[in-house]
């Protein structure tokens, strides 16, 4: 249940492995003498704490980690997939006050795409081609006359991570095959007259 409600809460952020990551606290926050403010993560890890002007940053974030003083935003370098989690600054004062929520999540770049052939009708007319990543695949069928080629729909076997779009489509003359997650994308393109050119490529 706990579970559940963390992995809900505040605004997403995805970022990806090995950047930096700057969370804003988008109001000014006042701060009294005892007041004490916390950058936490999954309401239990405490990353910075700050009390009457002293910065604690915790033994775990000490080289990587850093506060604003002007404006109490958090700085995290180098994130790694382990620093996905709920992220909350914090005032603990006369009231507790939530000043900023999000939902970070750690991805890694998706892996490249390959466009290939697998069939042309003898005519060239019909083009049914395959983009493949590491982990899955998508085949796709487009139909040609002279001038111009429509997408005629296809298929996919897939073992796709959440998140991870595999897409083919059609685009100015071309075939795009486009492999994306909400932090990067990776593309092949070919001319969709050039796939049914080279009878003799055999790979
Ligand atoms: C900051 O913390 C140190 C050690 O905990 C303490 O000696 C010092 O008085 C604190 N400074 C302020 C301004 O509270
Ligand atoms: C520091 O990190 C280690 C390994 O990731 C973890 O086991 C430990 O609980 C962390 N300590 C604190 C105080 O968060
Ligand atoms: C807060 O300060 C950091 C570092 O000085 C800056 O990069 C960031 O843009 C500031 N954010 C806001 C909301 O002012
Ligand atoms: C926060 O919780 C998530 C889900 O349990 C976990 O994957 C992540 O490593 C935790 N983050 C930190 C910094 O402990
Ligand atoms: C396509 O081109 C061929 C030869 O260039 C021509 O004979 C044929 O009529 C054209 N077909 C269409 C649909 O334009
Ligand atoms: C497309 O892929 C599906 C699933 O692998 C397969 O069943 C189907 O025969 C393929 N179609 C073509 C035209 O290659
Ligand atoms: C489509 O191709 C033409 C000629 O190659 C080019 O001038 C045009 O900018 C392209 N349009 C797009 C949207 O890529
Ligand atoms: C790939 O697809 C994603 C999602 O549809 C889109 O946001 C992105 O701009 C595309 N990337 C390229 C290189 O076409």
């Amino acid at each position: 249940m706990i579970f559940i409600s963390l992995l809900s809460a505040g605004t997403p952020v995805f970022v990806q492995t090995g950047t930096d990551l700057l969370l804003d606290v988008k109001e000014p926050v006042d701060l009294n003498e005892l007041d004490l403010f916390t950058w936490k993560v999954n309401g239990s890890v405490n990353v910075v704490r700050l009390i009457n002007g002293n910065l604690t940053i915790s033994p775990n974030y000490t080289s990587r980690a850093e506060l604003s003083a002007q404006n109490h935003s958090l700085l995290l370098k180098n994130v790694q997939k382990g620093d996905s989690g709920v992220y909350r600054a914090h005032v603990a004062a006369e009231t507790n006050t939530d000043v900023a929520e999000y939902s970070v999540t750690v991805l890694d770049p998706v892996s490249g795409v390959k466009l290939t052939v697998k069939l042309c009708s003898s005519d060239s007319t019909k083009v049914t081609v395959i983009c493949s990543t590491e982990d899955s695949l998508i085949n796709s069928t487009f139909t040609c006359d002279n001038q111009t080629c429509s997408h005629e729909g296809g298929e996919r076997a897939e073992i796709i991570t959440p998140g991870v779009s595999l897409d083919v489509y059609l685009e100015n003359g071309s075939v795009i095959c486009n492999h994306s997650n909400q932090v990067s994308s990776t593309r092949d393109i070919q001319k969709i007259e050039e796939f049914c050119k080279k009878p003799e490529g055999k790979s």
